[in-house]
């Protein structure tokens, strides 16, 4: 391979800049290791007159991302732009138009991932997407190549870093959600509008896709569990602690039986001794069993302009690869070993249920009885002093039990007048 490779860049935004600035710096590198050379000839954006950084040749940009598809010089284009119908029409068409496709847009993946495979395989063209999952950890790469020989036990995931530096800042100082988000939001690691950060939908996102890829089947997004962390309070990190846990934002995807597999995105309880509990800040990392190679661990950055644009890059380089050989994987590859999400009802856990009741005998008893009619069992119970004359708060951890009938029982116990306000209710996960 020694030729210049023409792309176009669809997305002038913090990855697509990223994108452009590393090309400048290390491109050469990656000429000398990869024997071609990219040449970014399109840039498309949504506001020509906006200022740009890095500066650019204006004559590269454009407004409308077809031109990207229409340039015959453009073999390869990039995906940055965002959204979900734009997109999609813009990778569909660039598909149908013999173009590999890059792309970081996990929102677009986990929404419509089957027809972009199918699309991609109709056409043979790859599609990419390193960059869609975990910033610039390259996690795509580990579970479709490195690990092809194995089934997936488990992946654990703790993929959203804006929650995960929420939650360490919780942890740390006792702050609530609101100063801590404040705080994040500050340093530029939240948006103006978080929602999908901090709601557990940009985690589930990711997690739609590292279980789809696992596990061989497009997953329906209505099927799985999520849940934000914006209900939780500084005393739910308290408690946990002195427990003995940390809580996390964090993405179970594990094999079960009857082809089912399992996919859930909550706030969590992890051990204090497990890896997971000790990834801070905006860090991500992900935990990956197979049942040939054992416990895995993948950490790093996962978001910000230059982790993305390094796995932009590694895509780049692997579609530059293809170009020249015809051998590529599509991106996704199904197979038969699993095929559906077990409901959500049966899955099983072990739980966090912190209550505010009445501090009078009798209470306790009421609350073993309405979980006892489920069939479900209390490992233990921890009344924190109170501060409150006459309520008390009561923190159950609850054996394994499937989650309708803990949920069932839980709203049984919500509505006896023992009980103060909404229980929290949450997993706690053993990693067995
Ligand atoms: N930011 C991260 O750390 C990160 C990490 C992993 C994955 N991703 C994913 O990467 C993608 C890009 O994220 P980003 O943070 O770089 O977004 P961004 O900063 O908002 O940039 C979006 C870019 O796309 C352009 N654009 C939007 N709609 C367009 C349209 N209809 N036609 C042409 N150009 C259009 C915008 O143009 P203007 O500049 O003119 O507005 C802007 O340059 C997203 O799918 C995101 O989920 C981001």
């Amino acid at each position: 391979m020694s030729q210049s490779i023409g792309i176009g860049l669809a997305g002038f935004g913090t990855v697509g800049a990223g994108v452009y600035k590393n090309l400048a710096a290390n491109g050469g590198l990656v000429a000398q290791r990869l024997g071609a050379r990219f040449e970014v000839l399109r840039i498309a954006v949504r506001d020509l007159q906006k200022p740009r950084d890095p500066s650019v040749p204006v004559e590269l940009f454009t407004a409308d991302a077809n031109d990207l598809i229409a340039d015959p010089n453009i073999r390869v284009v990039v995906e940055l732009m965002g959204g979900i119908e734009m997109p999609l029409q813009f990778v569909k068409n660039a598909i149908k138009a013999g173009k590999s496709v890059v792309t970081g847009n996990k929102a677009l993946l986990a929404e419509h991932g089957q027809e972009i495979f199918h699309l991609a395989r109709e056409h043979r063209k790859p599609v990419f997407y390193e960059a869609a999952v975990a910033g610039g950890i390259p996690i795509i790469k580990v579970v479709r190549e490195s690990f092809v020989a194995n089934r997936f036990e488990s992946i654990h995931g703790i993929l959203n870093g804006t929650s995960n530096y929420i939650l360490t800042r919780m942890t740390d100082t006792g702050m609530d959600f609101a100063p801590a988000l404040a705080e994040a939001q500050k340093l530029g690691y939240a948006e103006t509008d978080p929602s999908l950060d901090v709601n557990g939908w940009d985690a589930a996102h990711k997690a739609i896709i590292l279980a789809s890829l696992a596990y061989g089947f497009w997953l329906d997004p209505s099927k799985i569990f999520v849940s934000g962390i914006e209900q939780l309070t500084a005393s739910d990190i308290r408690l946990s602690d002195d427990l003995g846990y940390r809580i996390k934002l964090l993405a179970t995807i594990r094999a079960g039986e009857d082809k089912a597999i399992e996919v859930r995105v909550c706030p969590t309880l992890i051990p204090k001794s497990h890896v997971l509990a000790s990834v801070n800040g905006v860090f991500n990392a992900i935990a990956v069993r197979g049942d040939i190679v054992g416990e895995t661990l993948f950490y790093g950055r996962g978001a910000g302009q230059d982790p993305t644009s390094s796995s932009v890059l590694a895509d780049l380089a692997e579609a530059a690869v293809g170009l020249e050989t015809s051998r590529f994987c599509y991106g996704f590859t199904s197979h038969d070993l699993y095929g559906k999400c077990q409901p959500l009802e049966e899955s099983v856990s072990r739980y966090y249920l912190r209550l505010s009741v009445d501090d009078r005998p009798g209470v306790l008893a009421q609350i073993a009885g309405a979980l006892g009619e489920s069939g479900i069992g209390i490992l233990s119970v921890i009344q924190p002093e109170s501060h409150c004359e006459g309520s008390a708060v009561l923190v159950l951890m609850v054996h394994d039990a499937q989650f309708g009938p803990m949920r069932n029982a839980t709203e049984k116990i919500a509505a006896l007048a023992c009980v103060k306000g909404p229980p929290m209710l949450l997993h706690v996960e053993s990693f067995a």
